[in-house]
């Protein structure tokens, strides 16, 4: 039995169990995917212990990212450039880590925007961890023209002077004189989740092909993506970043690259139904 895990604080709200669980049912795979919450104080020691724990690997969420970062002895690029780890896997006896979020965004478009990595211009909303897995994401796909609006704008020059040329900050306020120059619109803050504040954008001025995308996905069409629905633009919701994310892990623990389909989506669409009904 291959066995696999996602840690957090908390993370009993977390989907990936549902998808990893769906996952070795489909392919008849005997493995476990189990949640284990670990506190701030617990997880350097959970991490350290991984390598003999019997684990093959696993995932980390919030607020554990940045310490399963540190607890590496091998990263990859994606994590690197991000700063942080969701995956693990365990490499010759060592804790191995990638970042897959960045995987998850592109293929997610790579889905339902077929090619989007022609466009060379974005305007990223937000500069938190989601937000540097995006940008790699654009960097890696050759984006030449990346902007940064964030509420505190400090948090938007510090990730422009981490990505180096091409990545520019701007001021939220200066948000309205952007939308025209930039053909993907990108939305990494928590503005217009259920419960948050909407997101205050008019976009009137978007050029045709604009492209828009939420990583938000509760719910799946947020003011944004309506908004853009509205003005014939190309809205991509948020759920197929989580879907495509959890691929990659996947794949090394259990020796099978599984397939996002749509049975897979109406199983988490399904689930997040059942939460908004129960809450
Ligand atoms: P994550 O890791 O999911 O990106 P985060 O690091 O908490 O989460 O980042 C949240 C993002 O949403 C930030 O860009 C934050 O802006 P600040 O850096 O100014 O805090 C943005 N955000 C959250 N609430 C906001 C609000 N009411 N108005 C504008 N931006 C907001």
């Amino acid at each position: 039995m291959i066995r696999a895990f996602i840690t957090g604080w908390p993370v009993e709200h977390s989907l990936s169990p549902r998808m990893h669980t769906h996952w070795l049912e489909h392919y008849g795979i005997d493995g476990s995917y189990d949640s284990l919450a670990k506190s701030p104080q617990e997880v350097g020691d959970f991490l350290a212990g991984l390598p003999a724990s019997g684990f093959a690997g696993g995932n980390v969420t919030i607020p554990h990212k940045e310490a399963a970062f540190r607890a590496c002895a091998e990263l990859d690029d994606a994590a690197r450039a991000i700063g942080a780890v969701n995956t693990l896997w365990i490499k010759d006896g060592a804790l191995a880590g990638s970042n897959t979020d960045a995987y998850g965004f592109m293929a997610n478009l790579d889905d339902k925007a077929p090619g989007w990595g022609n466009a060379l211009s974005a305007l990223v909303l937000g500069a938190g961890g989601a937000s540097r897995a995006v940008i790699h994401a654009l960097v890696t796909r050759g984006f030449n023209d990346i902007a940064i609006a964030n509420r505190s704008v400090e948090r938007a020059e510090a990730l422009a002077a981490h990505f180096g040329v091409g990545v520019r900050a701007l001021a939220w306020e200066k948000l309205p004189d952007e939308i025209a120059g930039s053909e993907l619109i990108v939305n990494t803050t928590s503005l217009g989740m259920k419960g948050q504040p909407g997101l205050e954008i008019d976009l009137g001025s978007a050029g045709t092909g604009t492209i828009v995308t939420d990583i938000v996905y509760t719910p799946l069409e947020t003011p944004l993506l309506a908004q853009a629905r509205e003005r014939g633009l190309a809205a991509v919701d948020g759920l197929g970043m989580l879907l495509h994310q959890a691929v990659p892990g996947f794949e090394k623990w259990f020796g099978q690259r599984p397939e996002v389909d749509e049975t897979l989506r109406q199983l988490l669409l399904g689930e997040l139904a059942r939460r908004e009904a129960a809450s």
